[in-house]
Order: C-alpha cells, then structure tokens, then sequence
C-alpha cells in the first residue's frame, strides 16, 4: 500500500453513526489495542450502539484524512457529578498505519479547545502507559503533566503494564 504524504489535510468532526466499522478498524490495529484499554478481536456491533447510541456525557471525535477516519478520540465529562463538573476524561487511538503522522495531536487540540473553550472544563485527565513514549510526549507537547504512576494499572499482553495518570489544567 502507498503512504499517504504527511502533509495530507487531517480534519477533526463529531463521529457519527455510520462511522463504526471505520473506527473497529482503527481498534483492530496492534498497536491500537497495547496503547489502550480495548481487546483484540474488536465487535462491530459494539462501536455501532456506542456511536449510535451516544450518552449524553460522551463527545466522539473522529480524525479523517481523504474523507477516510484514520483516528478517534472520546472526551467523558461528569454533567451529573455537582464536584467533577469542570473535569474531562480523555482517551485515543489513531489507526496503526497513520500514527506519527499529526493525526493525534490535530484531535488532541481539537478535543482541547472544545473541553476548554466551549465546555468549561478546566481539568482533563487521562491514564497513558508508562513505556507508550510517543503518548507521553504528544501529552506533554499539549499541557498535560504526569502527577502520579499507577502501578500494574492494567493486563496487557500477558503481563501487568503501569500507567501515568496525566492531567492537564486550564490556567486561563
Ligand atoms: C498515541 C497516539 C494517539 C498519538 O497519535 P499520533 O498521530 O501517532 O501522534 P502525532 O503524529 O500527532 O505525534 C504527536 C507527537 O508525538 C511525538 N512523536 C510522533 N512520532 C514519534 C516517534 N516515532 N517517536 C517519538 N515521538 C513521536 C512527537 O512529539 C509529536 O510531536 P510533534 O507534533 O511536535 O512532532 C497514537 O500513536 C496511537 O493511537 N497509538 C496507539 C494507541 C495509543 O497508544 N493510544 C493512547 C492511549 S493513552
């Protein structure tokens, strides 16, 4: 297969229903599945509920390249939780064969300026695995800082994996 050119236009949208296979696509991936919390053998019928069925504390990005979705990422906040209302959870993927490529980091900005800007939330979180370095760099390039080590955070792979709790604060 021919690699698409770096400079190639990423845009950001809200994901839509009809975009499930494109994203259990992006979860079959290998290295999709070590960086995050979602098993091998990813369910169509699991991403179709999630995106066609969305909560209403839930905001999907997707990342599309050509009209193509090559990323995803899910912004959890907390409407109902009167103390965790200005705080947003945080996780992503991008399709293997279009990681390095400023996919991440267009939705991560995008995912950015909607928390901040349009949401009010004021702290955002999430959990990267302590050795997934490309993450950790990509967060830290976007403001986020690493406030603790969650030891055997999760079973990846056969055997237990730590993770950085990282979390971002607005300061304006
Ligand atoms: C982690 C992930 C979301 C990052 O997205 P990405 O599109 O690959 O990252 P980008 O191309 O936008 O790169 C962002 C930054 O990462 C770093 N980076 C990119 N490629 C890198 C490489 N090969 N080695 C080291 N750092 C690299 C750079 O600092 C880059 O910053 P720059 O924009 O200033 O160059 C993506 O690689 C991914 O989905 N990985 C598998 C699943 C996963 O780990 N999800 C995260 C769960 S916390």
């Amino acid at each position: 297969m021919d690699t698409p050119p770096v400079s190639t236009a990423i845009t950001i949208r809200r994901a839509e229903p009809s975009d499930y296979e494109a994203v259990q696509r992006i979860f079959a991936g290998a290295n999709a599945i070590s960086g995050t919390l979602q098993l091998p053998f990813p369910a169509a019928e699991t991403w179709r509920k999630r995106l066609s069925e969305p909560a209403d504390d839930l905001y999907v990005l997707v990342a599309c390249v050509a009209g193509e979705v090559v990323g995803q990422l899910g912004l959890h906040s907390f409407p109902h939780s009167p103390r965790r209302r200005h705080v947003g959870q945080l996780g992503m993927a991008v399709r293997d064969d279009w990681q390095g490529r400023g996919v991440g980091r267009a939705l991560m900005q995008a995912a950015i300026d909607l928390a901040e800007k349009w949401l009010q939330l004021t702290r955002l979180e999430l959990e990267v695995y302590t050795d997934n370095e490309l993450a950790v760099q990509l967060y830290k390039k976007c403001g986020f800082v690493i406030e603790g080590t969650l030891a055997r955070y999760a079973f990846r792979n056969g055997s237990y994996v730590d993770a950085y709790a990282m979390a971002r604060l607005r300061t304006a």
